[in-house]
């Protein structure tokens, strides 16, 4: 089963609620959180404030992707506002295990990024102690940019190591996802599907949730 989380990096703040009604009614899965600072990715998004009011609006899943530099000093203030999944960087904390550790303490569920150039064995001693791997398909930082091909052998490969495990654990693709490129990504491997532009960018988004399912088979809702 294919899940489809929409990034609301995408979306029209000024009418959030609606934007969020129409994703909900469009069957979305999880809402996914782009959380910048400036510092990890040179562009600024948003922090808990707006994660509090996701929560305002949704029952879904928020899935909060942290791509900020030294996430432990921020990852309570992240879960007391209302995330459910929260994800880190390996390349932006230097004891991985331990941020894990501290997702998890604070009643979240724990996810691990990686950056395109950034190789998937990084992942293999982490495996065991996350619910989700992300798959980085363009350079984080900004929503609208082009899906980087190189990455569907990492994604294959990811998708072989998770196997190995005796877990549930989803692997979710980030940037650059369309019709076209969903199609590639979940063939090899991908169970999340992470997209801001095709969705909120579009200017009807049932219709692109609606274009985003046929194009990797997915039941309608
Ligand atoms: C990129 C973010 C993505 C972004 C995806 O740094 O992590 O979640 O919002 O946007 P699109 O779908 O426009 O590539
Ligand atoms: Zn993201």
């Amino acid at each position: 089963m294919t899940l489809f989380a929409p990034s609301i990096l995408a979306a029209d703040f000024s009418v959030l609620y609606d934007q969020v009604q129409l994703a909900e009614k469009a069957g979305v899965d999880w809402f996914h959180l782009d959380i910048m600072y400036g510092h990890f990715v040179p562009n600024i998004s948003f922090g808990p404030a707006i994660v509090k009011t996701m929560r305002r609006l949704t029952d879904k899943c928020l899935d909060v992707h942290l791509m900020i530099s030294e996430p432990d000093r921020y990852i309570d203030a992240f879960i007391a506002a209302g995330a459910d999944l929260v994800t880190v960087h390996v390349e932006a904390t230097v004891h991985l295990n331990r941020t894990i550790a501290l997702i998890k303490e604070n009643g979240a569920k724990a996810g691990v990024a990686i950056n395109p150039a950034t190789p998937v064995h990084t992942l293999a001693d982490i495996l065991n102690d996350v619910d989700l791997v992300l798959i980085m398909s363009v350079n984080p930082g900004f929503g609208g940019q082009q899906f980087i091909p190189n990455v569907l052998r990492k994604i294959e490969s990811a998708a072989k190591l998770i196997s190995t495990c005796n877990r549930a654990i989803h692997l979710e693709v980030d940037g650059g996802i369309d019709s076209k490129t969903a199609r590639m990504v979940v063939d090899a491997g991908a169970d999340v599907l992470v997209a801001g532009s095709a969705i909120f960018g579009s200017g009807d988004v049932i219709e692109a949730v609606h274009l985003l399912r046929q194009a990797v088979g997915a039941n309608e809702v």
